[in-house]
């Protein structure tokens, strides 16, 4: 099954995807009142798991504290959600969409008298900026479009009204002929890209940029300071200038959809030797080893699917293995 079949979860419900609609007065068509995740599942040697499924689910909470939204499930009530739409559907791999939303009641900007609903979708999703981009990297130019300021638009909650700047920030850089955009902060420093944290690697030290420069605190990012403590990679959040990009080592992109994409030229300037670099490729073979099963999971970040003999059930949907 791909994008556009199978079963949605709509508010417990189960509902065929052809049939899971809202209605167009709904308050956050109108208006961004919604706040969402984006996670994966893998398959591995033991059975299909999602990758860091409660760390996830506490940020859509997070995202729906901050906009004052109640979705009276509860973080472990969401995971079972999770975990059941997907057996629902039979998948061994796929990306997991949670959306928690205002919906349809009134049209003034105050949501508080419309209702939060809640959907989880699942669907397969193979590398987000190609499966050629995971080894040779990608092409990005530095965006005209900036983050948001601090005490504008929160960037810690990932709210679709984010994703506003998102577009525009991806849309410049597809018209222009890159794969990406990277976006500064207001002051000028390097914040991230539409979708995607951003790493900076010169002279062996890895660089990410604070949350503080209008950045999301994506899990991948996360992962990737872990694994750089296990491996003895210095590391540090630090705010940088622009050209701080042209002359690194290595730079490298991460997100649940992007995993860790190698950047191979920024501006039309290359980086490094235009490859992947070592650190780059260290990080990711441990990160990729970690969630398809391969390592031992000793960071507790995989949550099982099914049970053995669902499993069964489950390999007769087969998704294509990667990484
Ligand atoms: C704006 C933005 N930054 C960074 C990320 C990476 O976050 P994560 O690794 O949690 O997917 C995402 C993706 O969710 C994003 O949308």
């Amino acid at each position: 099954m791909s994008f556009g079949s199978g079963k949605i979860w709509m508010n417990g419900t189960f509902v065929d995807w052809e049939d899971a609609k809202i209605h167009v007065g709904a308050h956050v068509v109108h208006y961004g009142s919604g706040v969402f995740e984006g996670a994966r599942c893998y398959n591995t040697p033991n059975g299909s798991a999602c990758f860091r499924l409660d760390t996830h689910i506490r940020r859509l909470y997070d995202s729906a504290k901050i906009y004052r939204m109640a979705y009276d499930i509860g973080a472990e009530g969401f995971e079972a959600a999770v975990l059941d739409t997907i057996r629902e559907n039979h998948y061994k791999e796929c990306y997991i969409r949670p959306l928690l939303y205002r919906g349809y009641e009134t049209l003034g900007v105050n949501p508080f008298s419309c209702p939060v609903d809640a959907v989880i979708m699942v669907w397969e999703w193979g590398a987000y900026l190609g499966e050629d981009s995971l080894k040779n990297g990608v092409d990005v130019q530095v965006s005209s479009w900036g983050r948001g300021a601090p005490n504008r638009f929160p960037s810690s909650a990932k709210s679709t009204a984010n994703y506003a700047n998102s577009q525009l920030i991806k849309m410049e850089a597809v018209v222009n002929g890159y794969a990406e955009g990277i976006a500064l902060d207001p002051a000028g420093h390097l914040s991230e890209g539409s979708g995607q944290n951003l790493f900076l690697v010169r002279d062996g030290m890895l660089t990410t940029p604070p949350l503080a420069s209008s950045a999301l605190a994506g899990i991948t990012r996360d992962c990737v300071i872990t694994l750089a403590n296990d491996l003895d990679i210095p590391v540090r959040e630090e705010m940088q200038p622009r050209e701080s990009l042209y002359i690194s080592d290595e730079v490298f992109f991460t997100g649940t959809a992007a995993e860790i994409t190698p950047i191979r030229s920024v501006d039309r300037i290359t980086i490094g030797s235009g490859k992947r670099g070592p650190i780059t490729e260290v990080i990711q073979r441990r990160f990729f080893d970690i969630i398809h099963g391969r390592e031992p999971d000793t960071h507790g970040w995989l949550t099982y699917v099914y049970s053995s003999g669902e499993s069964e059930k489950a390999a007769e949907t087969e998704a294509p293995a990667r990484g």
